[in-house]
Formats: structure tokens, C-alpha cells, sequence
């Protein structure tokens, strides 16, 4: 039974604020669904969602001038001995960071998958070829090989979302953490927001709860800072944080070039991007705003913004934000403890509620409103930064939607191309189409060679390709 002054300061509170409806079923709940509707309101942040309900809700500010965009400075993919020598350089700075164990990565994973329309954690996903591996295991054993290569230890910070924390947890554990150290494996968990409808008003999605979702992957960190895992970094030495998508199969782990880069320029936070597919792709791009690095989501650029090129005709705005960041740890611990307040950005959806006779209704139209944070949101407070352009096909091949574009079939062919480049790289002869996918299936395991340099090392030369080859 909660107890009767906690119940009244909190009902007090949410009566205070305009939410007091959130009660209106408490006669008929038992005590533990009390409790839980209870400790569910006492999270809230009443005055931030106040502030999101006036300015984004009932009172919505005119859309603001879109700013002044320029093009952000971009490392190019090397072409020239000068490039190669710097990358080469930056490789070696990466390498020692490393070996001296100042590295964390950190994946965030506690969005919904509601496009892909997967039940349950989007890293459970089965996303290997030929393996059928997990998104998880594919990350794990790419972070067991890069441990093996720089003898070190690579802590990995998951974070989950209220939703999906206690089945990850679960699936780390039945497959032994894909042999990890368990111990270098930390789970965080991001906080939720409530939900709001067309009045500002929590939405109640059953008599004990009311609808939250995750903050938004800008909530990472904040989380990081709420659990403790910013302090666990700090004193096993950690000094940089390669941050990651779940979804992203060609992902290159903690790469040393990247990390050199990024702690030659003195960055505080760093970004990989790919050149756009064509001018109009629906994704972020990196662009100075007004005078700020950030991420310019697609939607608020402008068709001729777009299209503009270069005198030498290539696109002016082209590097896509592929969500791979490495973030410094000092900064990271002086946003979250400072003034700094990320941006909320505000999503029209169709979010479950309780009719007036009590039952769930799913509407067919959007009827209410989600608010999230994105981690990109933090570039603009950075003095320094580094952008650098990766090569699509090597390094960027999300699983966003069931079918299409950025699909398992599309990731999983990806895969077999990029493995079966490292191949061709190692000396072995493999056919591939006009279309440049591999004639046959490959899947290569990070654990028997990372890249093309082990497998250099560990492939027969004598090897001929047929159709199909897993090396495990
Ligand atoms: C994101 C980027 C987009 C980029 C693309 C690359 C945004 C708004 N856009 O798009 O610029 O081109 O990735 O793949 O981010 N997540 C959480 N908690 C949350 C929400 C999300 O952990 O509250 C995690 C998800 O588990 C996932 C990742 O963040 O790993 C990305 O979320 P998603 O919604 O898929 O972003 P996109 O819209 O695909």
C-alpha cells in the first residue's frame, strides 16, 4: 500500500500541472498498480513537459528562419599519397589510444523497431548470411576481435530502453555474452517521456500507466551520467567513446583512423558520413548552421539546398550522417553536469489510449504527440570537430524496414559484397556481377579476420571461390 503522504504531495503535483486525470481509475486499482502509477508519475519532469506542451502544443512558436548554411570541412576518403600518409598517421594515434585502453564503445539500442516491425530488441535481429548471426553478435565479436589485435580491453556500454532492457539482458546472458567479459559488458537504461495529447494532456494507455517512450537517443547522455557508467569509464582510464547505431551490419568498430583524427584535432566530438546516394536521399547532413557544426535533417532543406553543387558539379551538401560519433569524455561530462539543455524534437503519432468506457483504443490517425532528443544535437557545442567521409559500401548499411531500401536482404547482400571484397583484396579470385554483387554467398567472421589485413595472414593462396564459403 503506497504510503497516503506520498500519494497526496503526488497527486498534488500532477493536479498542479494540469494532469490530475492520470488518477481518475485509482479507486479501482489494487495496491501494486497503484504503486506502479505512483512511482510512474513521481518520474515525471512536470516543468520540462509543461515547457514542451506550450511551445510545441498549445502555443507552437512560428516556424523559425531557417538559418545560414555553409559546408562543413570534410575529411576525404584518401586519393593522394599526402592523404593516405595522414590517414596512415592518424591510424597509428588511434592504434596507441587502443592499447592503452582509453576506448569505450557505446551502443545505443533502445529504440522501438516499430518500421521494421520486429518484435522485441532490434539486436536480437538475425542479420549474418549465411550465419544467421544477431546484430548483437555480429558487434560483440568485432569488439572480441579488435581486443585480440591491440591486447586490450574495450568496455561496451549498451544502452536500453525500459522496454527492452530486461530481454537484452536475458539474451546477453543465455549466449554468455558471445564470450565477452561479462564484466566488460555494462547495460544502462535511458529515460522515459511521457507522451501528449492534442490538449497537452498524459495520455493513459491503461488504468495504472500512462504512455512514455524513450527520450531519444540524446538521452544517452544523460543515462550515461544516471547510471553511473560515465564515473565506471573514468576510473577504468576511459578518454574516448565510439558511439553506434544497433542496426548498422557494416560497422567498423572502433576504428583507429577515426579515433586519430578525432584526438589529433583535439575534437570533442567526431561524425563519419558518406556522400548522399543522390541529391534528394532523406538523410541528415553535416553543414555549418550559422557558423555551428550540425546535423541538417533532410526535411529542413531546402529542394535547392539539396541540389546545389559545387563548381566541379559535385553535391555542396553531401556529407550524410550515418549516426557514428566519437564523443570525449571530458565533454560528455560537461554538457550532462553543465547548463546544457539538447533540443526537443516533437513527432505527431498514433499512440494507444483508454476511451471514455475504459478500453484501449489503437487510432487509425496520429493523436498525440512524442518528444525526443538527438545525440547529433550536441555538435553545435563543440569547438572542435572532425568530419570525416567514409566509403558507403565499406561501412554503412542499415536494417531500418522489412522490405526495400535499408533492409535485411539489402544488409545482408551488403555484407556478402564487402566480404567478398576483402577476398578479392587477399588475393583470391571471386566473380561478381554487373550490379557488383558477389556471384555466390560469403560471410567472413570478424573473430577468424576482421578485415582484409588478417585475412591476408590466414587465407590459403591456392584457395579458389566457388559459390559458397563461410570462415568462421
Ligand atoms: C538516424 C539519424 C539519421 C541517420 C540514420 C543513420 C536521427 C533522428 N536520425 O535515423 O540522421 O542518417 O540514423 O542510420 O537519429 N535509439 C535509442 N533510443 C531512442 C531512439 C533511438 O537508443 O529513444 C537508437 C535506436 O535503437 C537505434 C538508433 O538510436 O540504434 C537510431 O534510431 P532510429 O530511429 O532508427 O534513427 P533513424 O530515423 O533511422
Amino acid at each position: 500500500m503506497p504510503e497516503k503522504d506520498d500519494v497526496t504531495a503526488v497527486m498534488e503535483k500532477a493536479h498542479q500541472y494540469g494532469q490530475g486525470h492520470v488518477f481518475k481509475y485509482w479507486d479501482e486499482l489494487n495496491d501494486s498498480e497503484k504503486q506502479q502509477l505512483l512511482n510512474q508519475i513521481k518520474a515525471v519532469d512536470f516543468e520540462l513537459l509543461r515547457r514542451l506542451a506550450d511551445e510545441h502544443i498549445l502555443e507552437p512558436a512560428e516556424q523559425s528562419v531557417a538559418g545560414v548554411l555553409e559546408p562543413a570541412e570534410i575529411i576525404p576518403i584518401p586519393d593522394s599519397d599526402e592523404l593516405l600518409q595522414k590517414a596512415d598517421s592518424a591510424g597509428k594515434t588511434g592504434e596507441k589510444l587502443l592499447r592503452d585502453g582509453k576506448v569505450a564503445a557505446l551502443l545505443v539500442s533502445g529504440g522501438q523497431g516499430t518500421r521494421l516491425g520486429f518484435d522485441g530488441p532490434k539486436g536480437k535481429f538475425p542479420a549474418g548470411p549465411l550465419s544467421n548471426k544477431t546484430l548483437f553478435q555480429l558487434h560483440a565479436e568485432k569488439i572480441i576481435a579488435m581486443q585480440r589485435r591491440y591486447k586490450t580491453t574495450i568496455p561496451w556500454y549498451i544502452m536500453t530502453s525500459e522496454t527492452n532492457d530486461a530481454e537484452t539482458r536475458e539474451f546477453f546472458e543465455e549466449n554468455k555474452y558471445f564470450g565477452l567479459n561479462k564484466k566488460d559488458v555494462i547495460f544502462f537504461t535511458q529515460r522515459m517521456i511521457p507522451a501528449m495529447d492534442e490538449n497537452g494532456k498524459f495520455i493513459l494507455d491503461s488504468k495504472h500507466h500512462i504512455f512514455t517512450n524513450p527520450n531519444g537517443h540524446g538521452g544517452t547522455l544523460f543515462s550515461l551520467y544516471d547510471s553511473g557508467s560515465l564515473a565506471d569509464m573514468k576510473k577504468r582510464g576511459v578518454e574516448e567513446i565510439f558511439y553506434f547505431q544497433v542496426d548498422n551490419v557494416l560497422l567498423r568498430m572502433c576504428d583507429p583512423v577515426f579515433l586519430g583524427y578525432h584526438v589529433q584535432d583535439n575534437a570533442e566530438m567526431s561524425s563519419k558520413v558518406v556522400p548522399k546516394k543522390h541529391p534528394m536521399e532523406k538523410v541528415g547532413v553535416l553543414g555549418i548552421m550559422d557558423g555551428r557544426l550540425s546535423v541538417v535533417e533532410y526535411s529542413d532543406l531546402s529542394e535547392a539546398e539539396m541540389k546545389a553543387t559545387n563548381p566541379d558539379g559535385s553535391l555542396k551538401y553531401d556529407g550524410g550522417n550515418i549516426a557514428i560519433h566519437i564523443l570525449n569524455l571530458k565533454f560528455v561530462e560537461e554538457l550532462v553536469t553543465g547548463k546544457l539543455r539538447l533540443p526537443y524534437h516533437v513527432a505527431h503519432k498514433k499512440i494507444p489510449y483508454l476511451d471514455e468506457a475504459g478500453q484501449l483504443v489503437e487510432p487509425k490517425k496520429p493523436n498525440g504527440y512524442k518528444f525526443e532528443m538527438f545525440i547529433f544535437d550536441a555538435l553545435p557545442f563543440t569547438n572542435d570537430s572532425v568530419v570525416m567521409e567514409v566509403v558507403r559500401d565499406d561501412e554503412f548499411s542499415p536494417i531500418k524496414n522489412a522490405t526495400g531500401d535499408d533492409s535485411p536482404a539489402t544488409a545482408k547482400q551488403d555484407l556478402m559484397n564487402h566480404h567478398a571484397r576483402m577476398l578479392t583484396k587477399a588475393g583470391v579470385q571471386v566473380p561478381f556481377d554487373s550490379e557488383g554483387n558477389v556471384k555466390g554467398s560469403v560471410e567472413i567472421s570478424s573473430l577468424f579476420a576482421l578485415d582484409e589485413r588478417d585475412l591476408k595472414e590466414k587465407i590459403d593462396k591456392t584457395f579458389v571461390f566457388r559459390d559458397n564459403l563461410f570462415l568462421e
